[in-house]
């Protein structure tokens, strides 16, 4: 079993085999190390260059289909023909930065808000997740004059110097920065009663609380993606979550709810994560689906954290929230609304862990199986040990990949497959990824 690996070297193409590629995939992807360098990061084994998608397919240069399991960027269906007009249209109107009144971002602003408790009220838009999360630990520090975070142990929140510190797996060197302490993975034991993962979990947090002050640091706050996606997706029970929040605000920290993942309707029961663990965060953040493709991310929060931050320090951002953001950003609220995507994540993503854990039944390789909506963490294991396998995890993928599924690699040990399709995804298309898994656990993963 490898150790705790880096997320972006989870099923990442290794340069080293590079000379086993041929034709334009070899061409493109030395191409791609000349402009690149070391900075380059592709999927599988064998690189792919797409080129167009639509709804939950991608289609690549040979023209071959591709049923995307993994992507959640494109959370409404690749190229949704109603965000495109969107983003045309106002491109075509008014398309610039955002130190003017306008009347589609103030819209948008006022709809986004809507959605969230009464007390986050206010907004600021940005560009991706991680300037989202930057701007949200610089408030929690401005508010609470500390600098103590606490996250979990394979966290990801985003690549600026700031996020990075608070992203343990992204650190190759395993030096995690003395200001930050981390929580040991939400998952359930054999023999948990109810409440005792909650109360597991909010115990770490106080036994992390009272080393940061201890240690001088105090509390400035804990950040959580509540569906634990690169800690290897952990979703229940709902509400475990709780106790632990509960703890940091009763500490005087603020509680920053990453929607990066878990935001805009993925878990299924409603538009974000934190809601499914009946909390009320002090700052929200956004990324990755808020546009559907189109870069945009925010953070909501209440008042007095901003108007004390900006006492100190101005904040501007030329494209955060500029129209054609905005317009998209309204576009996806359409669609998610129209489409009834909630509950289509929320019966498609059942039918799919119903699938997946009738196969687990079949093939021994299939740990547990865990998620929401349509979020779902697959761990593959020894046969016979039962012990994480992120060599199994990675012949899945590949496999997968060779039949034209795509999915991805989340979890300490790079053995949980990351399964998190485009939320208007239907059943025959669970179907269909559930037929070629079986026949990759079979063909590929015990060969
Ligand atoms: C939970 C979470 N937060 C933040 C980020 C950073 O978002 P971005 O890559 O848009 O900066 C990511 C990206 O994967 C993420 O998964």
């Amino acid at each position: 079993m490898s150790a705790s690996k880096p997320i972006l070297a989870l099923n990442a193409f290794d340069a080293s085999e590079a000379e086993e590629l041929e034709g334009r995939t070899a061409e493109m992807v030395a191409r791609r190390r000349e402009t690149a360098g070391a900075s380059s990061v592709l999927f599988y084994q064998e690189p792919i260059e797409m080129v167009r998608a639509r709804g939950v397919f991608m289609f690549d240069a040979d023209g071959n289909r591709y049923l995307d399991v993994y992507n959640n960027v494109p959370s409404v269906g690749h190229c949704h023909p109603h965000v495109v007009e969107a983003i045309v249209r106002q491109s075509e109107r008014l398309s610039i930065h955002t130190r003017y009144l306008n009347e589609t971002v103030q819209a948008y602003a006022e709809r986004l808000l809507a959605t969230l408790p009464p007390s986050i009220s206010q907004l600021v838009m940005t560009c991706t997740g991680s300037e989202s999360n930057d701007l949200a630990l610089r408030l929690a520090e401005a508010t609470t004059g500390a600098r103590g975070v606490i996250v979990t142990e394979t966290a990801y929140h985003g690549n600026t110097a700031l996020t990075t510190e608070v992203s343990p797996s992204s650190l190759k060197g395993g030096s995690i920065p003395s200001h930050i302490r981390t929580l040991p993975l939400p998952a359930e034991r054999a023999g948990d009663g109810p409440g005792d993962l909650a109360e597991r979990f909010a115990a770490s947090v106080r036994a992390a609380i009272v080393s940061l002050k201890a240690d001088g640091h105090g509390l400035a706050g804990m950040i959580v993606d509540s569906i634990f996606s690169s800690d290897g997706v952990f979703a229940d029970p709902p509400g475990f979550l709780k106790p632990a929040v509960e703890a940091v605000q009763a500490a005087g920290g603020v509680f920053i709810a990453d929607e990066v993942q878990p935001g805009f309707g993925r878990t299924g029961t409603a538009l974000w994560g934190f809601a499914r663990h009946g909390v009320t965060p002090d700052i929200v953040t956004f990324g990755k689906p808020m546009g559907n493709g189109y870069p945009m991310g925010g953070v909501a929060t209440r008042p007095g954290l901003l108007d004390r931050f900006c006492d100190s320090v101005g904040y501007f951002n030329t494209f955060g929230g500029n129209t054609v953001a905005a317009a998209a950003g309204q576009a996806v609220l359409d669609v998610i609304e129209r489409e009834g995507l909630l509950a289509n994540a929320e019966a498609v993503g059942a039918h799919l862990r119903g699938g997946l854990r009738e196969l687990a039944g079949r093939h021994p390789e299939i740990g547990a199986v865990r998620g929401a909506g349509l979020f779902v963490g697959l761990d593959v294991v020894g046969r016979d040990s039962g012990a994480p396998d992120p060599e199994g995890a990675i012949r899945a993928i590949n496999g997968l990949r060779r039949r034209h599924v795509l999915v991805g690699a989340a979890g300490p040990f790079g053995h949980t497959l990351k399964i998190r399709p485009p939320l208007c995804f239907e059943r025959q298309h669970v179907d269909l990824f559930v037929e070629t898994l079986d026949a990759v656990l079979t063909g590929d993963v015990r060969a």
